[in-house]
């Protein structure tokens, strides 16, 4: 598919240019992370069985969805056997809104998370405190991997609140014995204040507003190289190699990708680990993942690209079933940690443009046009129609010392280098610094002003 084949091109691995970081020594990590594979898979099997019968029973849409299909709970033997269980999408959640997915009764229901869609209600989730624990525990699980270590302090600028991620990273960092600083989104210069004065090691938060934290920085006449940080924990939305590069250079710490969805957790689904950052691996005792072709939606083998569908295993207040994400991956065998890791996540089949018939994903251009010497590191893609023909301009901040000379051969250069990699013809706009909206959280990187059909 030519989805596929583009996605590839952007991922381009570009290992040698990485600095890795230092393993945990194993005896601090969890005993999931030690076991062998085949232990983890017969306490997959396990946990699937439970999972499979608690939706079953608890969940009129399962026990609906499963009948339909010919499917009971003790069908399943084996684990290639889920195949054969219906998928979950986010319209079932909206369909069930607010509470219907819910296992447990509301009592044991400790805590509500949302979130929002472009269009209509919000899909809700829950959580019992076992659940909250477990997800405690994951993140914990993913910040030691990311480098992180008891004692150190901990910046969270993910956003607190409906969202996961906020709430999500501060219960992990707690639950590791790190020293929470819950600064949440925004107040960016403050964030500037509060990073030089709590000397904190960590930092989690978006790629985006990390980079809008790197401005600020700058702006007070700060080198961002000098701070404190020596990790950031980046996620909630795609990014790629080049933005890593340029993170890791810029601040120089380690730049690691966390991963995860609300509807199968929040933060901490999958992570990255900082001795190899060779892909995030799935932690696979609480989270089931299968890859899906996205149009035959047949099951595709490790190491083919497709959708990434996720069954959870311990999940409480909100089992979900062969869940759709929608974010494209590969899953591949374990590295550092027995658990598989699946390939950065570099687009969702909904946020591919579909561009006169060429599949284009925001991060293709993000390799393209990062790290070009005049540019700073802020672009959006905006789209407009004109007559039946869809267009794409890209329109990218110059740096403050930017000649117009370098302006007018940079607007040459990532127009050819878009036709070339990408295979569409967009125009270029190499606007004047500050020109660009700026991210607080996940950055809206597509402006779509085409008309709606
Ligand atoms: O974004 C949870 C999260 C918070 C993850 C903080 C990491 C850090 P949602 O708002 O439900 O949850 O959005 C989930 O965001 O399906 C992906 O499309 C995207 N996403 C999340 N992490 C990554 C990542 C949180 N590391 C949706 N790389 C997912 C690429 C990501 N995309």
């Amino acid at each position: 598919m030519a989805s596929h084949d583009t996605i590839r091109r952007s991922t381009g691995v570009t290992g040698s240019t990485r600095r890795l970081g230092e393993a945990p020594s194993p005896e601090i990590l969890d005993p999931a992370e030690r076991m062998g594979v085949d232990e983890l898979r017969a306490l997959q099997l396990d946990r699937l069985k439970w999972t499979l019968e608690h939706a079953y029973t608890n969940v009129p849409l399962y026990r609906k969805k499963f009948d339909d299909a010919g499917v009971h709970p003790r069908d399943l033997r084996e684990l290639a056997d889920l195949r054969h269980f219906p998928h979950t999408t986010k319209a079932d959640l909206r369909d069930n809104y607010p509470f219907g997915m819910f296992a447990v009764p509301q009592e044991r229901v400790a805590r509500v998370h949302a979130s929002s869609g472009t269009t209509g209600k919000p899909t809700v989730v829950g959580y019992t405190r076992e659940d909250i624990d477990t997800w405690a525990t994951v993140v914990a699980r993913s910040i030691r991997a990311s480098g992180g270590r008891p004692g150190h302090k901990v910046h969270v600028s993910y956003g607190y609140g409906l969202f996961t991620g906020g709430l999500g990273a501060h219960y992990g960092a707690e639950k590791l014995g790190c020293t929470v600083i819950p600064a949440s989104g925004g107040q960016t210069a403050k964030q500037v204040q509060l990073i030089q004065d709590f000397r904190p090691e960590i930092i989690m938060v978006t790629p985006s507003y990390m980079l809008t934290l790197m401005d600020e920085f700058e702006r007070q006449g700060i080198d961002p190289r000098s701070t404190s940080l020596t990790t950031g924990i980046f996620g909630a939305e795609p990014w790629t190699e080049k933005m890593r590069a340029e993170i890791e250079e810029r601040f120089d710490i380690h730049a690691v990708d966390i991963y995860g969805l609300s509807e199968v957790m929040g933060p901490g689904v999958a992570n990255e680990c900082v001795e190899t950052k060779d892909g995030l691996h799935v932690w696979e005792d609480h989270f089931y993942p299968e890859v899906l072709d996205p149009v035959t939606q047949d099951v595709l083998a490790d190491g083919e690209e497709g959708e990434l569908v996720f069954t959870s295993l311990t999940k409480q207040a909100m089992p979900v079933i062969r869940y759709r994400t929608r974010d494209l991956t590969t899953l591949r065998p374990g590295t550092a940690r027995p658990m598989r890791r699946m390939d950065k996540v570099t687009g969702r089949s909904d946020d591919m443009i579909i561009l006169r018939g060429v599949n284009v994903f925001p991060t293709q251009i993000e390799e393209i046009v990062l790290g070009l010497d005049g540019l700073a590191p802020h672009f959006q893609l905006v789209l407009t129609r004109d007559g039946r023909l869809d267009r794409m301009a890209v329109r990218i901040e110059a740096a403050p010392d930017c000649t117009s000379d370098r302006r007018a051969a940079l607007v040459r250069e990532i127009t050819a280098t878009v036709k070339d990699r990408v295979g569409v013809s967009v125009t270029v706009d190499v606007v004047d610094p500050e020109q660009i909206e700026r991210s607080v959280g996940k950055f809206r990187r597509i402006i779509d002003n085409r008309p709606k059909e």
